[in-house]
């Protein structure tokens, strides 16, 4: 019993920075939230021990992320070559047990070349760090596509294709436990078919044998502000943090 409510004040104090990373300092005490409303009771998610995160087995068939960067070059294979100032192309442990995948660059990565730095960027790292308990630089992150898109736009399917060869090499090697989509691009692209995210988030999927968990990505949440919104993001990196054990 003691221990249960101990699991629940941990499981409570987890929910309650997770939200204060993600920007909401205050819970409204007006109304009494519909039991249906609040977070489920939470299984004991606990930081993944370092060990877990730093120590993978070594596969010497797969690329390093030297090689790729050196394969990759001045890329010119698709048009965004043409708009960028540097290529974006990921960053974090090159063994880590978690691999987040965006859609592409802005203006503060292309300017930077380095991904998810700017406000989205910033959510993204309170999610990591204050949500999940783990340090930015133990997780490994990247885009669908290296270079920016102009004005911010989507990347387009030639575009989307013409990187993907270095993305999948990306994967490969840094041959993460789990995968988290952010958003419906990534998710639809790694499952090779369209994703409604709003339905589908939290719902894992395989993708070449690594588990997939599909999520809201920053951008989403930046614009919709709202609790539950921020509520399904937590209830999905609470799964793969299960899933890590
Ligand atoms: N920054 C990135 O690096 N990727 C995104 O998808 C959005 C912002």
């Amino acid at each position: 019993m003691e221990e249960k409510k101990t699991q629940i004040a941990d499981n409570l104090l987890l929910y309650l920075e997770f939200m204060k990373g993600a920007g909401i300092d205050v819970i409204p005490a007006s109304k009494p939230a519909k039991p249906s409303s609040l977070p489920t009771p939470i299984e004991a998610v606990k930081p993944p021990p370092e060990e877990n995160i730093k120590m993978k087995p070594k596969n010497k068939s797969i690329t390093s992320l030297e090689d790729i960067v050196a394969e990759l070059g001045d890329c010119k294979r698709c048009k965004l070559s043409a708009g960028r100032n540097k290529i974006v192309f990921g960053e974090g442990d090159p063994k880590a047990t978690i691999l987040f995948i965006g859609e592409g660059p802005g203006k503060d990565e292309d300017e930077q070349g380095r991904p998810f730095v700017g406000r989205a960027g910033q959510l993204l790292t309170d999610i990591i760090e204050k949500g999940m308990k783990i340090k930015r630089e133990e997780v490994y992150i990247c885009n669908l596509v290296k270079c920016r898109p102009p004005e911010n736009r989507n990347p387009e399917k030639d575009e989307i294709a013409a990187c993907r060869p270095f993305l999948d090499k990306q994967i490969k090697s840094v041959s993460p436990k789990v995968i988290i989509a952010l958003g419906k691009l990534a998710s639809s692209t790694l499952a090779g078919r369209e994703v409604k995210i709003t339905q589908e988030r939290g719902e894992w999927f395989d993708y070449e044998g690594i588990k997939v968990m599909p999520t809201y990505h920053p951008s989403y949440l930046l614009r919709n502000y709202t609790p539950t919104a921020r509520k399904d993001v937590f209830e999905d990196v609470k799964k793969v943090l299960a899933y890590i054990g």
